[in-house]
């Protein structure tokens, strides 16, 4: 069983964190847009969330549960769609993780711990911001883990 399928467990304590997010209709955004594959900016980022819950439980690091959860689920919350402009596309890895931090403030009132870690999830493509927190590398890690599984499962990324 694949780390996603196993982090499934994680589902229900995820959603419950991430309620007033959730009901607030602003992440409902997200699922208008592809991330990779076929694969919604909501899935992606719910997988992320999942993942990193799981992780953190898995490996018994000493985390916010809460803000892990929410910089998780916001770490992708741009709301554009970097296929569509093939000059936004080229600097989408550089550039979306600011957009994204700045929405999760504007919109959710975020802290400086939730918007760093959705700030720095990107590292080390980003060089100078690299992950301030146990949550921000659990984040960094299982984004790039679901990243590749959900390419590869729809026959990308061979
Ligand atoms: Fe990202
Ligand atoms: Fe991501």
């Amino acid at each position: 069983m694949t780390l996603l399928e196993r982090s499934a467990a994680c589902a229900a304590d995820a959603e419950k964190y991430l309620l007033p997010v959730l009901r607030s209709g602003e992440a409902e955004k997200m699922k208008a847009h592809v991330q990779h594959g076929g694969v919604s900016t909501y899935e992606h980022c719910f997988n992320v969330a999942k993942c990193s819950l799981y992780l953190a439980r898995k490996w018994k690091w000493k985390v916010d549960e809460e803000e892990l959860v929410l910089g998780a689920f916001l770490h992708d919350f741009y709301l554009y769609d970097w296929h569509v402009n093939r000059r936004r596309g080229r600097l989408h890895g550089f550039c979306h993780t600011a957009l994204a931090a700045k929405n999760a403030r504007e919109i959710f009132g975020v802290d400086d711990k939730v918007y760093y870690i959705i700030r720095t999830h990107m590292f080390p493509l980003t060089l100078f911001w690299m992950p301030r927190s146990a949550e921000g590398w659990l984040v960094c890690l299982a984004d790039k883990y679901c990243a590749l599984r959900e390419t590869s499962a729809r026959g990308y990324g061979r």
